[in-house]
């Protein structure tokens, strides 16, 4: 499957020899949408943390974005977060613990990419209560140059329309809330901030519906529903 997304762009599904494409892209977005290159001393722990299990665990909610000079990006998904965290537990990090040192809690001791190694060895798997509504998630990052050219929404409505045609009801993005650019970016996808005492302040929890594809027919007044691939 591949989906022409317009101006030499396109979308497929994300497969193993992608996944050095996906930890680069990542990187060079992972400062809050921006590149944390300089900022992490392994290049490659921000996409083995946040990119490539979904590529592993979820296949087939994980695609690329391609253009002529390779992967500038990914939009990713988890259908059952609870389940996904139990096999990210599981089949992830447990394996990758016996690589990476555990750089302890005190954060004034962090150097480079500690705070990633710390992370491994102790992952915020939480599902608290406001996000049982919406127990699919994603991810999405697009490089500059895929950037402001309607590919964000494109795949996003991808990736949507494939949680909700396999049984979805609801979708959740974790956003740093320093990255005001993501934030209207979903808004303007329908999704809303979540606002609830028991979710990690560290992160902005957006979330929004997704119609079933059985119930809510465009012509049906089910609002304006994610797109199909092409
Ligand atoms: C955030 C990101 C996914 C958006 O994708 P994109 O392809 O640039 O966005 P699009 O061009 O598809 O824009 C979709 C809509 O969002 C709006 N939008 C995008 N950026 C916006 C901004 N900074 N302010 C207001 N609206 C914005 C667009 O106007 C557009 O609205 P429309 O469809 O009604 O015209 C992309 O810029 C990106 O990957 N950034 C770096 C990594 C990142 O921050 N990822 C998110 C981590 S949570």
């Amino acid at each position: 499957m591949t989906v022409d997304l317009g101006g030499g762009f396109s979308l497929r599904r994300a497969a193993a020899d992608d996944h050095a494409a996906m930890r680069m892209v990542c990187l060079r977005t992972g400062d809050s949408g921006k590149d944390a290159t300089g900022r992490e001393d392994d290049p490659d722990l921000l996409g083995i943390l946040y990119a490539v299990p979904y590529q592993v665990l979820e296949p087939d909610f994980a695609f690329v974005v391609e253009t002529e000079g390779g992967v500038c990006g990914y939009v990713l998904g988890a259908l059952d977060t609870p389940h996904f965290n139990q096999q990210l537990e599981r089949d992830w990090f447990a394996p990758l613990r016996q690589q990476v040192s555990d750089p302890g809690p005190d954060q004034s001791r962090w150097r480079g990419s500690d705070w990633a190694r710390y992370r491994i060895h102790h992952p915020e798997l939480v599902f608290p209560p406001a996000l049982r509504p919406y127990p699919s998630h994603g991810h999405i990052d697009l490089l500059p140059e895929a950037q402001g050219r309607g590919i964000g929404r494109q795949a996003m409505e991808i990736l949507m329309h494939g949680l909700a045609t396999a049984g979805s009801p609801g979708l959740f993005l974790g956003v740093s809330p320093t990255n005001r650019r993501a934030r209207h970016f979903y808004a303007k996808l329908g999704f809303a901030t979540l606002t609830s005492a028991n979710l990690p302040r560290r992160t902005t929890f957006m979330a929004r519906r997704l119609p079933s594809p059985v119930r809510d027919t465009p012509n049906r007044g089910g609002g304006r529903g994610p797109g199909r691939p092409r």
